[in-house]
């Protein structure tokens, strides 16, 4: 690389850039979802609904933020469009985010209905049935993420190629 050649750094700077916010996305989101995993343990007294439905809330705004930091790694990164588009890795990689995405969705909607369900009755706590089908989504989402950075790094390596 010629380091004089500003079109070149400024490539690299944005691509440092949308790098460093990609990770701090998909960090954050493990923390949440770990953080979700520790509330839900079957050994704590009572669920803490509100901390819940907050640390949700961090985990699917993350994940919005993580698909536009990705897209615009897609748009602005170093390699360009055209390496991403043409991987089947990127794409093994976009529909395993979609199928955790779509996972996630049932955690959602218990806290949301816990949640309401507290407002009505004082003291409300949910069944352990439905605590124990939250932890298995929660596990799935897990199996996911383990296979996510792989396919991250077998795409960005071309292993496809
Ligand atoms: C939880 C979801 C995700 C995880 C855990 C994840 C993880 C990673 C990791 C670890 C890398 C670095 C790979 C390496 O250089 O070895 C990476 C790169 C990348 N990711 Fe993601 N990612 C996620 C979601 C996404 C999404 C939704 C998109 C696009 C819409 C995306 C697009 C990219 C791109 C373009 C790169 C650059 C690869 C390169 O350096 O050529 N990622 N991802």
């Amino acid at each position: 690389m010629d380091l004089l050649n500003l079109d070149s750094v400024n490539t690299m700077t944005i691509d440092s850039v949308l790098a460093w916010l990609h990770h701090l996305c998909f960090l954050g989101m493990a923390a949440a979802l770990a953080m979700q995993w520790a509330l839900l343990a079957p050994s704590r007294p009572g669920l803490p609904l509100a901390m819940l439905g907050r640390t949700d809330a961090w985990y699917g705004g993350l994940a919005g933020l993580l698909l536009v930091i990705g897209i615009a790694r897609v748009v602005w990164g170093a390699k360009g469009p055209d390496f991403y588009l043409a991987s089947p890795l990127f794409w093994a990689k976009m529909g395993l985010f979609a199928a955790v995405g779509a996972v996630s969705v049932l955690p959602t909607l218990h806290y949301l209905r816990w949640r309401k369900q507290a407002g009505r009755t004082e003291g409300f706590q949910p069944g352990e049935p439905e605590v124990a089908k939250v932890r298995i989504a929660i596990q799935l989402q897990a199996l996911g993420w383990l296979a996510l950075p792989l396919l991250a790094a077998a795409m960005a390596r071309g292993l496809d190629r």
